[in-house]
């Protein structure tokens, strides 16, 4: 019987396709210094991860028991995929299922960070009496409308298409910049009300994205160099009050220069679901008034997961069907 570790879980719908084919499925956490005598304890075949367990080199050397890995989700960058593959492993990933639910995300921050309602939540159950009623009403009641407003998406995959057809949808004008492309523009398909429509989205450079936008949603890997696609230089070019949100990786933006940013007046809010040390995140970035936080859970929605189980599930029985 082929046995696989979903080390970080699988939505029970990819549980259950799998054990109907008739693998065994594990979903406890072993915890990451564990993990090698765990494998090898009970001899997996398959090691499933989301971005928590780090699968490197020392893993694939110390456990020949293991076939496939397994990345539910985008991002391989906890995984030493180049090793693996030359070590004889297959490994595989879930790049279309979760484009959804990151663009639902960010733009749901782009528009908390439009009203700044992240802080009012946080000092509502301080307006306890008129006086400071009044005082939030007054705080809070500057915000902006996306509506007209230009944003620059920077990494025009699927996340950064799925972004531009919300965006788009709320009557934004969008740009992008993409370093995989040579195309002059892209045509996307809006899927609305049994509709689908056509829009043409412009590719531009990166200087003249950091000069127009409004609003920057960053949606590319970490660099393999490992400088920030946003550093101080970038936030220079920008216009003032822009607003900005990362859903991608920490360190895609420049925390430092970030903060610097918001502390100067040039970025107006920003919103990370994506972090530079997680999960061990910098005070200041947690405690910021303009900075609207969540705990990477872009991908995390119940749809977004079962899409994940169902096609980790179709690729794991496949691999092993012969
Ligand atoms: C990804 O790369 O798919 C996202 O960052 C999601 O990560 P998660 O599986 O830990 O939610």
């Amino acid at each position: 019987m082929i046995k696989i570790l979903a080390n970080d879980g699988i939505s029970e719908a990819g549980k259950q396709q799998l054990e109907a084919a008739g693998f065994l499925v594990v979903t406890e956490n072993v915890p990451q210094e564990q993990l090698i005598d765990d494998i090898n304890n009970k001899q997996y075949d398959v090691l499933l991860v989301r971005s928590a367990t780090k699968i490197r080199k020392d893993i694939v050397d110390a456990c020949p028991s293991l076939k496939l890995l397994g990345r539910g989700g985008v991002g391989m960058d906890n995984i030493d995929v180049e090793y693996a593959r030359s070590k004889g492993l297959t490994v595989v990933n879930t790049p279309a299922s979760s484009s959804q639910s990151v663009a639902e995300l960010v733009i749901g921050q782009m528009f908390s960070i439009s009203r700044m309602t992240f802080d009012s939540e946080r000092k509502m159950p301080s307006a306890n009496t008129k006086e400071a009623f009044n005082e939030l009403k007054k705080k809070y009641g500057k915000g902006v409308e996306l509506r007209g407003k230009t944003l620059g998406i920077i990494g025009f995959g699927r996340i950064g298409k799925s972004i531009a057809q919300y965006a788009i949808g709320c009557g934004m004008n969008v740009i992008a910049n993409d370093g995989y492309t040579n195309k002059d523009s892209e045509e996307i398909t809006l899927d609305i009300a049994n509709q689908k429509i056509k829009v043409v989205v412009n590719y531009v450079s990166k200087t003249d994205l950091l000069a127009q936008s409004d609003y920057i949603s960053v949606n590319v890997p970490m660099p393999e160099d490992g400088n920030p696609v946003i550093g101080a230089n970038e936030f220079s070019l920008m216009k003032n009050n822009v607003r900005i949100v990362n859903a991608a990786r920490g360190g895609v933006i420049d925390e430092t220069a970030l903060l610097d940013a918001l502390n100067n007046g040039k970025v107006a809010a920003a919103a990370l679901d994506v972090f530079e040390n997680e999960p061990t995140v910098n005070p200041a970035i947690l405690s910021h008034p303009k900075i609207a936080l969540t705990p990477h859970v872009g991908a995390a929605t119940n749809e977004a997961q079962d899409r994940i189980g169902g096609e980790l599930a179709d690729i794991i029985i496949n691999h092993f069907k012969n």
